[in-house]
């Protein structure tokens, strides 16, 4: 067995998409595995131009969100939240100058693209449901698999944030917690550049914090269990264009900010089984027009 660095588990793609015995045994271990060279060269670089030409068509004087895990100014946004269902832009924190312009050129003052591109946008789509990616997914024991959120990450370079240790299970919460997240490297992704890092093995603690919707409608997020992340088991997940890193909701990740020349774009699904419940207090909630679907 390979190692991409110490502690974390690295494998060659399936060709058919189903996960082997070992790399089973390893997900369940280690909550993160990667797959390399999952994707194709040319389906990463279709995604990349589709990304390019939705960037274009986008005005940013339109809006003003941006994103931050460090705080929660996403969260009482309208913004942020009717992009459960949508194809919405989120920015920088050190985009706008004082005045509310723009510091950089716009394609390199977005944080990330959300959250229902795998649905809206037939590239996306196509990317997202291959037979290859539903035989991923069987293999991890889904039965009625839904992909509820897609993003895709710019972490442009110079100015993309740092992302502080958190949980995925945080903001999407099922009951029982069945959400797996499958980050795709779309540039080369390493130390450098901020790749993703995993604490392998700490996905078997407890989840941290509840993202959840209140009576009044404000979104909040509540400490649950206070049990420090291990964060001295942080293991780089250097990548590749087109490999594969599959995590487990609860597998503490996090990313440090791109003080690189070079971007470290990437592509996210989030994937949870339709027979768990899903709650009316998440955050991520579809118009009735545009249900979640499987493959
Ligand atoms: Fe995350």
């Amino acid at each position: 067995m390979a190692y991409a660095k110490p502690g974390l588990r690295e494998f060659p793609s399936p060709e058919s998409g189903r996960l082997s015995e070992e790399m089973l045994a390893a997900f369940d271990e280690d909550g993160v595995i990667i797959l390399r060279d999952f994707a194709s060269p040319p389906s990463c670089e279709a995604l990349q131009k589709r990304t390019d030409d939705l960037v274009d068509a986008f005005d940013p004087r339109s809006v003003r969100s941006f994103f931050s895990t460090t705080s929660n100014v996403q969260l009482d946004d309208d913004y942020f939240v009717r992009s459960g269902g949508d194809i919405r832009f989120f920015f920088e924190e050190g985009a706008f100058d004082e005045a509310g312009e723009l510091k950089q050129a716009k394609a390199h003052s977005i944080n990330k693209m959300g959250h229902a591109m795998h649905d809206l946008d037939p590239v996306f789509e196509a990317f997202s449901r291959t037979p290859k990616m539903a035989a991923l997914v069987a293999s991890l024991g889904f039965k009625k698999p839904l992909l509820v959120q897609s993003m895709y990450i710019f972490k442009p370079s110079g100015i993309g944030g740092e992302v502080v240790c958190h949980q995925d299970s945080t903001y999407i919460y099922i009951e029982p917690e069945t959400c797996i997240g499958f980050w795709f490297a779309i540039d080369d992704a390493d130390l450098d550049n901020g790749c993703m890092q995993f604490l392998p093995g700490a996905h078997k603690g407890p989840l941290r914090r509840l993202n959840h919707r209140r009576a009044d409608g404000k979104l909040v997020t509540d400490v649950i269990d206070d049990t420090p992340f291990p964060e001295h088991l942080a293991a780089p997940a250097c990548a590749s264009r087109g490999d594969l890193v599959v995590f487990h909701g609860r597998s503490p990740h996090m990313s440090a900010p791109n003080r690189s020349s070079r971007s470290r774009h990437a592509y996210t699904l989030h994937i949870v089984d339709e027979e768990a419940r899903w709650p009316a207090e998440n955050w991520l909630q579809r118009p009735a027009d545009l249900p979640f679907r499987g493959f």
